[in-house]
């Protein structure tokens, strides 16, 4: 494991947040949707479709605490872009949505440094207020979409309607205690997560926050290597994936052979209180891979070395020169 002091030149101008909102394309939003409510305990806030006058995509949009996932999907069968989305990948992550400050210069850095702007600045606008955005493409059919919501205090964005709140089965859910998108990993094929991470640093200015090479992560069968990027102010991480050789193929390179291709293998949430919302989310019926007790102890012995690994190479570097 490697962790990095260098963060490189400070970014002139442009900041980012935090992240936004994750868009989901799938075959059915509004049962997507429900499904997060129930099981995760997500509120739904905001809806766009044939009522609110979208004639050809449905979103449902939920929430809790500072996490906002959008469902979209296409009403009519001969829609091309969200359709072969779903045909090529299946339900995924197409978006991942920064908030942030100085959109211009965002947007005119990333292109001078040779980011595909998939759409250029554009406002929307309704009775609340205005929001800007841009969108570039990232790994694979995945793009970031970068949200100036300063001058905005509607629900979720201009052309949402809030979703009435009246299912009778969400309000005796207990809180699950969510807070906040932690990290969003992308998984890369064989050999390609340099060059992602290397698109990071220079067209969003991004540095190496933290690695792992295969010798470090491990198991009997599988094996991965990972970048985590990250923002100046470190307030958004994307670790970057790609697949090591193993006795058995990489849960990575399984994740791009199922996927068809780069994509967002998952989405960290931050809690304060894992026990909890482990606890009822399993209450709730919702399936954990493994052993959760096991996990825990994993957990705590792992965050225990990277500390304990932490300290000793501050404490090196303030030795005082002999
Ligand atoms: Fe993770």
């Amino acid at each position: 494991m490697t962790t990095y002091q260098d963060k490189g030149p400070k970014p002139e101008g442009g900041k980012f947040l935090s992240f936004d909102h994750i868009v989901f394309w799938v075959g059915n939003a509004k049962q997507a949707a429900s499904h997060y409510c129930a099981r995760f305990g997500f509120e739904p806030i905001a809806y766009k479709g044939l009522e609110t006058g979208s004639r050809d995509y449905a979103a449902h949009v939920v929430k809790q605490n500072k996490i906002y996932f959008m469902f979209v999907s296409a009403y009519e069968p001969t829609e091309v872009e969200l359709n072969s989305h779903i045909a090529k990948h299946g339900d995924g992550v197409k978006d991942v949505a920064f908030a942030v400050e100085d959109l211009d210069t965002i947007v005119k850095k990333a292109h001078e440094r040779g980011a595909k702007i998939v759409r250029d600045i554009w406002e929307e606008k309704d009775e609340f207020g205005s929001v800007r955005m841009a969108i570039v493409q990232t790994f694979g059919d995945t793009t970031h979409t970068f949200v100036d919501r300063s001058n905005y205090t509607g629900v979720f964005l201009p052309g949402f309607r809030r979703t009435p709140t009246k299912d009778v089965l969400l309000r005796k859910l207990p809180p699950t205690k969510l807070d906040f998108v932690d990290h969003v990993v992308g998984n890369q094929p064989d050999m390609e997560m340099e060059d992602i991470a290397k698109w990071y640093e220079k067209t969003l200015m991004f540095h190496r926050f933290w690695s792992v090479d295969d010798s470090q992560l491990h198991t009997d069968y599988s094996a991965l290597r990972s970048i985590v990027m990250t923002n100046w102010d470190e307030t958004v991480k994307m670790p970057i994936n790609e697949p090591a050789p193993g006795k058995k193929r990489s849960q990575i390179k399984e994740y791009v052979d199922y996927y068809g291709g780069a994509g967002v293998q998952h989405i960290a949430l931050n809690t304060q209180d894992i026990i909890s919302a482990v606890c009822i989310i399993t209450a709730i019926h919702y399936h954990f891979y493994g052993n959760v007790r096991l996990v825990f102890i994993a957990m705590t012995r792992r965050r225990m070395a990277f500390y304990k690994q932490m300290f000793w190479s501050r404490a090196d570097s303030l030795k005082s020169p002999s």
